[in-house]
């Protein structure tokens, strides 16, 4: 029998980060994978769907506004196939990547679907049929991910009614869209075929569009929608649907009560994701699942068998490709005997909607109710130079601080670039911050960080660009 120091399943962000830094610390290690190295966010998640953001980024402002910069196109036009092979390129890039760097650091990969049959004993499955069994004398890391959440009305025929994966995958742009789920999938890739000429529906259950994130920054999103035609529905269902004569699909909504019908040429169902806690033979070992199906982890990402370790969207939300990484780094170090363990001040989130949001820590009313008074300082875009000269002065950026003491407790950005910017904003919560500490760091001119240190600046009414009120 083959025996390794560990044995990571899934080789998703979390998986491969963990195999690769397990291999840096000379451990002997497999990842088994049972689909494309990668997961979700490198093959139809995350990098897929930022790539074709960037196109429609480019695309409307190619629009709307190159002629005003004196920058004349003539005819602009997309082709989705071509952006399909180049969206493509970059994904095959990326995993062949990945593929080098296990090798390079000396982890093994493995092509089949992996099982636990004993708390340091792993089945696997291989695509000719036959089975091996290999053993881990240090640590199993789970890092298997989750799945689309399917709606029973409304099953995924591929073509007209789509997850995700399909929706990142569309060679032709629909006329009409209708989005079931106004939260991160549904926002950022219906305004992607939004921008591309859909007209765009979004249907969502909650009384708002990405519940729990700062509202303020969600309206400036909720905002552009509306202003390019779409239609947003809030506290409404999609009750099932029927296929028209021509085609289309007639969805039926219950909105507030009221039934609504709203016809269309493709569904995207973006209702959230589930953990992949069944069928991994968790309850051949007795590895507990909570109710919502994931595999909690203690702060050395162990479960409740010693031996055996859960990251990722595994593990419990957020459900980010960043979460599981940093997951993935530290775990690594604790199997190799190292002191880690997971211990962090925030986990920023970013949302490349249009124009983006992104955040660090938390919101004045999460600060408020937990008995916190807050001083709450913002800078528009529409003040700053760099943003006038790039045509993006939508959104701004906040700073929640302490009213006391002024140390900041969380930042949120929705405008240009907001998701490059928010990791000064995780620095300074990790770093315990205060606005000073970030209204006194000269930000070069003129650049988008500007708005972070005058929103600091703001909080303790000293902005210079804008009138302190
Ligand atoms: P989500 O949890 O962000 O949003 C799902 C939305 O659907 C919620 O607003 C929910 O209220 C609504 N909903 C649920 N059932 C519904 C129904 N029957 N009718 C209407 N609305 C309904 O989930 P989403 O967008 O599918 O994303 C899945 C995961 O992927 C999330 O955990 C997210 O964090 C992650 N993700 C993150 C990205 C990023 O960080 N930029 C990009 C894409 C995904």
């Amino acid at each position: 029998m083959k025996t390794y120091d560990a044995i990571v399943i899934g080789s998703g962000p979390g998986g491969y980060v963990c195999a690769i830094r397990l291999g840096q610390l000379k451990q002997k290690t497999l990842c088994i994978e049972k689909e494309e190295v990668g997961g979700v966010c490198l093959n139809w998640g995350c990098i897929p769907s930022k790539a074709l953001i960037n196109a429609a980024h480019t695309y409307e402002k190619a629009h709307t506004s190159m002629a005003t910069m004196g920058i004349k196109l003539g005819s602009v036009e997309h082709d989705p196939n071509a952006m399909q092979d180049w969206k493509e390129g970059i994904v095959k890039r990326l995993t062949g990547g990945v593929r080098g760097l296990l090798k390079s650091n000396g982890a093994d990969l493995l092509a089949g679907t992996a099982t636990l049959v004993s708390p340091n004993r792993v089945e696997v499955k291989k695509a000719d049929g036959s089975v091996e069994t290999i053993e881990a004398t240090k640590g199993i890391v789970l890092a298997t991910g989750s799945t689309t959440i399917e709606i029973p009305s409304f099953k995924f025929d591929g073509k007209q009614i789509i997850g995700a994966k399909e929706a990142v995958s569309l060679r032709e742009v629909p006329k009409r869209l209708l989005v079931i789920g106004g939260g991160v999938i549904g926002l950022e890739l219906g305004m992607v075929y939004q921008a591309f000429g859909a007209e765009l529906v979004v249907v969502e259950a909650m009384p708002t569009l990405l519940t729990g994130v700062d509202q303020d920054c969600v309206k400036v999103v909720e905002r552009r929608i509306q202003k390019r035609g779409g239609k947003v529905y809030k506290n409404a269902k999609a009750m099932g649907y029927e296929k028209q004569a021509d085609g289309s699909v007639a969805v039926k909504l219950d909105v507030e009560g009221k039934p609504e019908t709203v016809v269309t040429d493709v569904v995207l169902v973006a209702v959230g994701m589930r953990p992949n806690s069944r069928g991994i033979g968790l309850e051949n070992v007795g590895v507990n699942i909570d109710k919502r199906g994931f595999v909690p982890a203690d702060e050395f990402g162990r479960t409740n068998v010693p031996t055996i370790y859960s990251i990722g969207d595994l593990s419990g939300p957020p459900m980010l490709a960043h979460k599981a990484s940093k997951e993935g780094e530290i775990i690594a170090e604790v199997i190799a005997g190292h002191k880690a363990a997971k211990d962090w001040a925030c986990i920023p989130g970013a949302i490349f909607t249009d124009p983006e949001i992104a955040t660090a820590g938390l919101t004045a009313e999460e600060a408020q109710a937990k008995g916190i008074e807050v001083s709450v300082g913002k800078f528009p875009f529409a003040a700053l130079g760099k943003a006038m000269a790039m045509m993006e002065t939508d959104g701004f950026v906040k700073v929640v601080t302490d009213k006391k003491t002024k140390q900041v407790l969380g930042v949120h950005i929705v405008g240009p670039e907001a998701s490059t910017m928010i990791s000064e904003g995780a620095l300074a919560l990790e770093m315990a911050a205060f606005a000073e500490d970030i209204a006194l760091t000269i930000h070069p001119h003129p650049t988008l960080g500007e708005a972070f240190m005058e929103a600091a600046a703001h909080a303790m009414g000293a902005a210079v660009h804008i009138v302190n009120r």
